[in-house]
């Protein structure tokens, strides 16, 4: 105190600047001016710090559990409302500080920050969040406070009558603000308003002054860097002397919400209750952690987003690749290995049929929908046949049997190239048939009509197809649903038999008395209804319905037309009983046909109708028949043979069948499970 006197101001103001030796220099002279706080005399609590290279922190970060509160307070109180005789007018004050409001996340900041005046430093009672610490709930508002603060309030609070979340406030004993404006400054330069975003990260220079004559406070906000605004943001009357005491504390005040933190940073503070405080010097001041400005902060969160997005499409694309496994997800079991040859990715079939799409539909048949496709490997057309197959049971025999069905190779069969399994599905891959099934030429008007030469060598391909089948393979394989719709024309019109073994897949392991029947209703030999049970011979009578069928143009049961056309068999019978078994022929070929060939295929078609199934042909005759090797016999004049007729006169009849036939067809019905049985 003795030195005082001794000293020059402008030493005494070195000191202060340089070392901010005594407060009590600064108390008398009642100024002080810290460009950066590591020597400051600041009084300090919550999570108030100064760090390392001299930033004043009031707030963080870190600990976004609790929502904080800071206090930062010159150490010691200054005179303002003195009755004693000074010169200086005592409740003048003059203070300039440069602040950064720095959210975690840009532009979303919580609570803010206050300049403070106040009787005390001691803010132990006082709550955070909307509070800034300065007041609690039970105390806002009270003219006991003495408390008047200028906040830098980043958040709109209903509670407090706030007008923005971006303004700067004049709070007396109460965060209710007598007075606030929209943070913005007044640009000097282009003489106009320019706003300003408080929690922007930006350091900011703020002015209070209060002149004790004109009972005036003016606040004045600027980016840090400029000159001071010529006009202030806000300019009110107010008489401080109804409000502050006469020692009081100048500080500052923080605090944060919890999810949203902010850190609240003064970088600089100029003091002064003798005159004009004098302005921070801009390049002395500490700067803030490169990592903590905006753009940094920005530059965060764009990698933040980055990685955000970056996980995101690693969901999506984890998502996609489960589902696309999923999508592409097969069954194979141990027992399929040696069939691998055999064996298509789904995947691959998915691509061909450009995903089942429905414009490759090529048809549904009684098993399922059939699709075309192009097998990119080898860019051959194929058909790919769902087959919904629930039951796992049977699947490994069906399999096999489906495979061993792969090696069968005739020029009338479609030939099975592979198969591919999933849950609950069963693919099976033929080779594409170009002109698609013979039903289509028979009843429906988009094909064109096929002359009787076609018609006749196709059903000679698709009886030698079946004769394969029953006889030249080395098992004998039953088709059990011969029909036009399961004969496929290929590039030469060559019928090819498809889908033969299908029906196995529905009744393995299953009692033959319980089974249901497979085929088609039309094309069902009797027996095949009575007993379940499906032997060549009723495979012989399906391909009497097809003959029928084909040379008739007609479907084996027809509910349209006279009572007696029905059922195309008895038509037939009637026709030929009148003697005019011709008239059954299909109109559409005008009579274009040899009639050897046509009398012959009806005559056939009736022969393999037959009632007793040992009385029909077998289709090794069939073919001989219809090559012309051997001479079909008379028909027996008697309804009771043939069709849909139930008799008991049938087996009357098998014994005056002429001999030729009976002797090479009466033991001739095999069923594979008796042939297999029987270690053939
Ligand atoms: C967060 O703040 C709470 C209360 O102030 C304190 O108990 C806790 O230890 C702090 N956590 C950390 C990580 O600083
Ligand atoms: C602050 O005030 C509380 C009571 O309001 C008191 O318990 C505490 O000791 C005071 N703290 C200081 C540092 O004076
Ligand atoms: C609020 O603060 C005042 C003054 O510091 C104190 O007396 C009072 O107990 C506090 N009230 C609560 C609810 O904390
Ligand atoms: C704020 O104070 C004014 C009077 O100064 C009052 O009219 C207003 O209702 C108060 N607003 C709130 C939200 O307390
Ligand atoms: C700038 O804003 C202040 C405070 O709202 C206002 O008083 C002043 O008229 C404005 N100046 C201009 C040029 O708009
Ligand atoms: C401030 O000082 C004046 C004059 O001495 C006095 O009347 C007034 O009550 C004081 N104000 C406060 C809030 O104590
Ligand atoms: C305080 O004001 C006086 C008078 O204007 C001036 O001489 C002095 O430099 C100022 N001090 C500070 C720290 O602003």
């Amino acid at each position: 105190m003795r030195l005082f006197p001794l000293l020059p101001m402008g030493t005494i103001l070195v000191i202060l600047c340089v070392s901010n030796i005594h407060m009590a220099f600064a108390q008398n002279e009642n100024q002080f001016i810290y460009n950066g706080f590591l020597q400051a005399r600041l009084h300090l609590d919550g999570s108030a710090k100064i760090t390392s290279n001299g930033l004043l922190l009031l707030t963080n970060t870190v600990n976004i559990s609790h929502p904080q509160v800071g206090h930062a307070f010159f150490q010691f109180p200054f005179k303002f409302n003195t009755t004693s005789s000074g010169l200086s007018p005592s409740l003048s004050f003059s203070t300039n500080f440069v602040f950064a409001i720095v959210p975690q996340v840009p532009n979303v900041g919580g609570s803010g920050m206050a300049f403070t005046i106040s009787p005390s430093s001691n803010f132990t009672n006082a709550e955070g969040n909307q509070y800034l610490g300065l007041f609690n709930s039970s105390n806002e508002g009270l003219t006991s406070n003495h408390i008047l603060a200028i906040e830098l309030d980043p958040t709109l609070n209903p509670e407090f009558g706030d007008i923005d979340q971006n303004h700067v406030g004049i709070d007396v004993n109460s965060l209710n603000s007598t007075d606030s404006a929209s943070a913005m400054y007044f640009s000097n330069k282009e003489g106009k308003n320019i706003s300003l975003e408080l929690k922007s990260g930006n350091p900011m220079h703020l002015w209070i002054d209060y002149d004790e004559a004109e009972k005036l406070l003016c606040v004045t906000l600027a980016p840090n860097g400029i000159p001071k605004p010529n006009q202030p943001l806000m300019s009110k009357s107010i008489d401080l002397s109804q409000y502050l005491l006469e020692s009081m504390y100048v500080g500052f005040s923080a605090a944060t919400g919890i999810l949203v933190p902010s850190n609240h940073y003064v970088l600089g503070w100029s003091f002064n209750k003798s005159g004009q405080a004098q302005s921070l010097d801009v390049s002395k001041l500490p700067s803030l952690p490169r990592q903590r400005k905006a753009k940094e902060i920005s530059g965060l969160m764009i990698m933040v987003l980055l990685i955000a997005v970056a996980l995101v499409l690693i969901t999506i694309t984890g998502t996609a690749y489960n589902s696309r496994r999923k999508k592409f997800e097969e069954i194979r079991e141990d027992w399929e290995k040696e069939y691998g040859p055999h064996r298509f990715t789904y995947k691959n079939l998915y691509k061909a049929t450009k995903g089942f799409s429905d414009k490759e539909l090529l048809g549904a048949g009684g098993f399922g929908k059939v699709y075309r496709g192009i097998l990119p490997s080898s860019n051959t057309q194929i058909a790919v046949k769902k087959v919904s197959h629930d039951s796992k049971q049977g699947m490994k025999e069906f399999v096999a049997e489906i495979i061993s069905m792969g090696r069968l190779r005739h020029r009338n069969l479609v030939q099975l190239l592979g198969y591919c399994r999933r849950r609950g599905e069963l693919l099976l891959v033929y080779d594409y048939m170009p002109n698609g099934s013979l039903d289509k030429f028979l009843y429906s008007n988009e094909k064109p009509n096929l002359n009787w030469i076609q018609r006749f060598r196709i059903l000679k391909g698709v009886a030698s197809g079946l004769l394969y089948l029953h006889e030249e393979w080395e098992q004998i394989v039953l088709h059990r649903d011969v029909k036009a719709s399961n004969v496929l024309l290929d590039a030469e019109l060559n019928g090819r038999l498809g889908d033969f073994g299908l029906a196995r897949l529905y009744d393995h392991g299953t009692n033959p008395q319980t089974t249901h029947v497979v085929g088609t209703v039309g094309y069902l030999a009797p027996e095949l209804t009575r007993t379940g049970r499906a032997t060549t011979c009723t495979d012989v009578f399906s391909f009497g319905a097809f003959m029928l069928e084909v040379a008739c143009g007609r479907r084996p049961i027809e509910l349209q037309g006279l009572p007696e056309e029905v059922v195309l068999v008895d038509y037939v019978f009637l026709c030929w009983g009148k003697g005019a078994i011709l008239d059954a022929s299909d109109p559409r070929l005008e009579g274009n046909y040899v009639v050897e060939e046509m009398e012959l295929v009806l005559k056939l078609g009736l022969f393999c109708s037959h009632l007793v199934p040992e009385a029909r042909p077998s289709m090794r005759q069939v073919v001989q028949f219809l090559d012309g090797n051997a001479k079909l016999p008379e028909l027996p004049n008697d309804k009771a043979c043939f069709g849909t007729s139930t008799s008991n006169e049938a087996s009357d009849f098998l014994l005056s069948f002429p001999s030729s036939f009976s002797i090479a067809s009466a033991p001739s019905c095999s069923s594979i499970d008796s042939i297999l049985r029987s270690g053939r």
